[in-house]
């Protein structure tokens, strides 16, 4: 039976997907798996370690070697990259400018994918990222694709800092769109709407009205299935 579904939520750079899919877990009692964040763990390792992400060989030694661990906790997920907690690091400018360059590499996605995979096999996982409805997770039984302008997702970000970086609306506006541009274009799994996904525009929604709309078509999944037996 289909008690237990995973989620889906696709989107670019904040478009609202962590926020929401931590809280639409949380109503669920489900478990939220922050595929970024791991992509995020190993740039931060990576710049750390001075391997460029050109050296492709040192790349794939480095990606065989990496023990990558995810703890869900109150305040959000942790990530441990050998035992070593690097979540206070993980969001930064720099990993933020830097990471799709990590993101597009092979052995990269490989290992990572593989353990979202892995993560979700139980079935009640909620899960963001870029390419969890066409990839990761094709067999996902709901699927958001969640989006918003690029001036209301540079917005938002402008204010989640609250003055703490050096950086103005517009400078964040520029590295949000490059971000996008470099997610869509790469060659392996790009950031792109996975056909049988449900679109969602949150440019004019707050934070409950998105968590409503995904609630609702996950409770109506579960309630179809139900009644099919
Ligand atoms: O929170 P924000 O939208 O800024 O980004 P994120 O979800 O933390 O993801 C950071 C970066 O990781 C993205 O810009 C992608 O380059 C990469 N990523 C990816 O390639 N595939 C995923 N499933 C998730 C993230
Ligand atoms: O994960 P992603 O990059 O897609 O976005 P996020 O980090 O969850 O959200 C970026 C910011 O937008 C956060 O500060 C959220 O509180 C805010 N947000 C909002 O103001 N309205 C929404 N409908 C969704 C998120």
């Amino acid at each position: 039976t289909q008690d237990r579904i995973n989620v889906a939520i696709d989107g670019p750079a904040g478009a609202g997907k962590s926020t929401v899919a931590r809280m639409v877990a949380s109503r669920l009692s489900y478990i939220y798996v922050d595929t970024g964040a791991m992509y995020r763990a190993v740039t931060w390792y990576m710049l750390r370690e001075g391997i460029g992400p050109d050296d492709h060989e040192l790349v794939r030694q480095t990606m065989r070697n990496l023990v990558i661990e995810l703890v869900p906790g109150a305040e959000g997920q942790q990530v441990y990259i050998n035992s070593e907690d690097v979540t206070p690091h993980i969001r930064s400018l720099q990993v933020s400018s830097q990471v799709s360059q990590y993101a597009k590499l092979e052995p990269v996605r490989t290992r990572l994918s593989q353990l979202q995979r892995e993560m979700a096999l139980g079935r009640g996982v909620v899960m963001d990222g870029r390419d969890i409805g066409t990839t990761v997770l094709p067999d996902a039984e709901v699927k958001i694709f969640m989006t918003a302008s690029v001036e209301e997702r540079a917005l938002r970000r402008f204010k989640e800092l609250g003055g703490k970086e050096q950086i103005s609306l517009e400078q964040l506006e520029n590295d949000i769109a490059k971000r996008d541009r470099l997610d869509e274009s790469r060659e392996i799994s790009p950031l792109r709407r996975a056909e049988d996904s449900f679109l969602l525009d949150t440019t004019s929604m707050d934070i409950g009205q998105v968590v409503e709309a995904i609630v609702s078509r996950c409770r109506a999944y579960v309630d179809g299935e139900r009644n099919h037996l």
